[in-house]
């Protein structure tokens, strides 16, 4: 399968502040690319570089051609979500509109009137879009993004904000352009969500890539190590030094995460091992895959104590 966007050795730097340090990056066509990370870790970066809208150095392939600074070709054929403001004084319809001259789309009354029914816009249409709640404003960028029925889509957070009911709604509608063979990028806090939809994850941490891969090769690379939780009075460095422990980090929920190289005959037998070495533990028990799980322990491994990202 070829790559949609083929990202190499790209950096940014906002005066004295390295947003993104030497990322690469290959997202293959057809898949919803789940793009997580802490705030600030260069995730809006990534995206504005990806649309044109920030210089940078490294090489930028969308489509096989290389991302130029404002460069207008390749953008006809993407829909972006922007984290920033829309226009307050227009009405939808009128954004909608302006975005669908610009673009010179053929039959643009039809197609705005489908993305409003996509997104459930069409009784808000003639509504200023400042006068809007925030995951109504949510949908409206939503829509505009949708409008040219782009083959690649860039969305910034598209969550943010939505109600319960507005969630499931666009996680299906991404799931459906999916299967018409469009390619969705898209980043968010909310790992859940990230989880059910994604088929391909990329985690980014203070400007660097940490993990990347197929959701299932990402599941089975962390599965490979016996991994448990455990909560007490743990002697860290007298853990370490026994033969079954390979690593033991705090999480932020102030548990210990324990790795083994393998996975061990018997839990009680490190459980034996570990108090026998100085700790008392209160809770132990293996730890399930969750992408929440892969997250925290990948960041919080980086992270000093006190520290949020
Ligand atoms: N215009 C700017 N000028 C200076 N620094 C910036 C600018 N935009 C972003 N940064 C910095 O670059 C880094 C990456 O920011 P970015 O917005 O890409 O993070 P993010 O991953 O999108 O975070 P969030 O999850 O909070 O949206 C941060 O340290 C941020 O403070
Ligand atoms: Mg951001």
């Amino acid at each position: 399968m070829s790559n949609v966007v083929q990202i190499e050795n790209l950096s940014k730097n906002y005066g004295q502040i390295r947003a993104l340090d030497d990322v690469i990056l290959a997202i293959p066509e057809g898949s919803i690319f789940g793009y997580l990370g802490p705030n600030g870790a260069g995730k809006t970066t990534t995206m504005k570089i990806l649309v044109g809208l920030l210089h940078y150095t490294g090489s930028v392939k969308i489509f096989d051609q290389e991302v130029r600074y404002n460069s207008v070709e390749i953008n006809k054929r993407i829909g972006f979500l922007p984290d920033a403001e829309m226009p307050k004084n227009d009405s939808i319809h009128r954004f909608l509109s302006m975005t669908g001259k610009m673009n010179e789309i053929f039959n643009r009354e039809k197609r705005i009137q489908e993305v409003l029914a996509e997104l459930g816009l069409r009784k808000l249409r003639n509504r200023k879009i400042g006068n809007l709640s925030r995951g109504q404003r949510q949908r409206v960028g939503l829509a505009n993004a949708l409008l040219t029925d782009p083959q690649l889509l860039i969305l910034d957070e598209p969550n943010s904000g939505l109600d319960p009911v507005a969630r499931v709604r666009v996680l299906s509608l991404l799931k459906d352009l999916a299967k018409d063979g469009k390619s969705i990028i898209f980043s968010s806090h909310i790992i859940g969500e990230v989880d059910k939809i994604a088929t391909d994850i990329a985690i980014i941490h203070r400007g660097r890539i940490i993990e990347q891969g197929t959701r299932k090769d990402l599941f089975k690379r962390y599965l490979s190590h016996g991994k448990y939780v455990l909560a007490g009075k743990v002697d860290r460095e007298k853990a370490l030094a026994l033969d079954y422990v390979k690593s033991c980090d705090r999480d932020s929920l102030g548990r210990y995460i324990i790795t083994t190289p393998g996975d061990i005959p018997e839990e009680q037998l490190l459980v034996d091992l570990i108090q026998k070495a100085g700790s008392k533990i209160k809770y132990f028990s293996s730890l399930e895959f969750s992408l929440e799980n892969l997250f925290l322990e990948s960041i919080n491994g980086r992270l000093m104590e006190g520290e949020y990202a």
